[in-house]
């Protein structure tokens, strides 16, 4: 089914050749090039917010700022600030407030449920809190991307993990991707996948068609989009 209103959505991760997106320990994700590096800023650069999971935030307790000065410029000229704002999805709200990324420039949102909203409600950290609920506890992404959009998101870099896009494309709250390959082999039965979730049957899995596919060095950067079917 189509939203009638929610942001466009591209889902940007880099992957290890077989698929997955960290290691066993679920260490941040450092195997990407310089390449695949600005290849990411550039796509953030595009974006009026940026989302991912907290579990990609307890892994890098950081967030990446745009910082080239080509698209700082480029986001003025668009009279965008020079930041998108960095949402954090949470059930639980458990976010450590100690981590670096309490203390970086970027504007801070957080889509969560009332229990997580009921966690920051006293504490200062974000400028806004998003409270999206479904019936089993998890964010409601129809309620969440209609109120995004409604507060000026109209373009969001989905950045992980995979708990995250597998909610996003269960919800067919995806539109494109924009997956790096890169010349490693992590394996791993607990490591993560770009989708976790339950996952699709093959008769009912998203299909994809591909727009790009464009190698730099020893890196494919593909870009993929999902492909709709409207019904009369
Ligand atoms: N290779 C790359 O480009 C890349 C990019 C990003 C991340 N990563 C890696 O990915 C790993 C993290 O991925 P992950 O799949 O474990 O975690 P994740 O998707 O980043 O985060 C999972 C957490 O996000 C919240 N969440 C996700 N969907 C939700 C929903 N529908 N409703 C409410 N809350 C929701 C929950 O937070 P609460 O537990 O707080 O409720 C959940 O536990 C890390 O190892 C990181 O290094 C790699």
């Amino acid at each position: 089914m189509l939203h009638p209103l929610r942001p466009f959505t591209t889902v940007v991760l880099a992957v290890s050749l077989d698929g997955k997106i960290a290691d066993r320990q679920r260490s941040p994700a450092r195997f990407g090039s310089a390449a695949d590096k600005h290849h990411l800023e550039a796509q953030i650069a595009q974006a009026d917010a940026v989302l991912f999971g907290a579990g990609t935030l307890r892994a890098y307790g950081t967030t990446l700022r745009i910082s080239h000065p080509e698209l700082l410029q480029q986001r003025q000229a668009q009279n965008k600030p020079p930041q998108p704002i960095h949402v954090v999805c949470s059930a639980s709200g458990n976010i450590n407030p100690q981590i670096a990324f309490f203390r970086q420039a970027i504007p801070r949102w957080l889509l969560t449920t009332a229990i997580g909203a009921q966690q920051w409600a006293d504490q200062d950290g974000f400028e806004r809190i998003i409270e999206a609920e479904d019936a089993s506890g998890l964010v409601d992404w129809f309620a969440a991307f209609q109120t995004l959009a409604t507060l000026g998101c109209d373009r969001i870099a989905a950045l992980g993990g995979g708990e995250l896009i597998a909610g996003l494309l269960t919800a067919d709250c995806v539109d494109e991707l924009r997956i790096t390959v890169c010349p490693i082999i992590l394996g791993g039965r607990t490591a993560p996948t770009l989708v976790a979730g339950e996952g699709f049957l093959e008769a009912i899995a998203p299909r994809l068609e591909l727009i790009e596919a464009q190698t730099i060095d020893q890196e494919v950067f593909l870009h993929y989009r999902i492909i709709r079917h409207s019904f009369p």
